[in-house]
């Protein structure tokens, strides 16, 4: 049987096996800052559902789970703007521990302006982990607390990551071939 989308993948450029790995390294970081805790982990939807859900199983330390879908917009060339949140959560995050849980950070401006909105309901402490980070393209003044892999500026897809909504349940992050843009 042909994998999924075989015909349409580049190359691969963090295998499953990579990434259990830094998964299991970061998982004990965080089991090491949080030691003690109960912190409050957001997933952040839909991209990182995939990197959460293996993240806070190879954790050791308690958690909550809660998710959010937001995007940001508005931006020119200013490190602050808007957030739109379609999905939010419910529970008061007052005296928490929270930690962000997010796929990528490419520009910043989502995870600049999500921090700052989830500050103003007074949490104990706010820190992000991302599954990747392309520094490259940064404008917010924002950077992530704990990184599984830092890249070089190209487009990826695959364990949580889209394009157009699809390739997200690839279990590798993978780069596309150029045709399936040119669709
Ligand atoms: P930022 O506000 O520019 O940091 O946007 C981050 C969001 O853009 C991520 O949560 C992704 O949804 C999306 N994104 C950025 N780079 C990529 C990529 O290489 N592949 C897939 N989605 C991406
Ligand atoms: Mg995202």
């Amino acid at each position: 049987m042909v994998d999924k989308y075989s015909t349409e993948i580049e190359r691969v450029m963090i295998s499953a096996e990579e990434i259990a790995v830094r998964l299991k390294e970061v998982a004990a970081k965080l089991d090491e800052y949080y030691e003690g805790r109960e912190p409050v982990a957001i997933c952040i939807l839909k991209g990182s559902v995939v990197f959460y859900a293996d993240l806070i199983r190879a954790m050791k330390t308690p958690v909550s789970v809660e998710f959010m879908k937001v995007s940001s917009y508005g931006f020119g060339t200013e490190s602050s703007g808007k957030l739109s949140v379609s999905l939010d959560i419910l529970s008061s995050i007052e005296g928490r521990d929270v930690l962000i849980v997010e796929d990528i950070i490419d520009s910043g401006n989502t995870m600049y302006a999500l921090k700052n909105m989830l500050a103003t309901r007074n949490p104990a402490s706010i820190k992000i982990v991302t599954l990747l980070d392309k520094p490259a393209r940064r404008v917010a003044d924002i950077s992530p607390d704990f990184t599984c892999f830092e890249i070089e500026d190209e487009f990826v897809i695959g364990y949580g990551l889209d394009y157009a909504e699809k390739y997200r349940n690839l279990p590798f992050v993978g780069i596309l071939k150029c045709s399936v843009y040119e669709k």
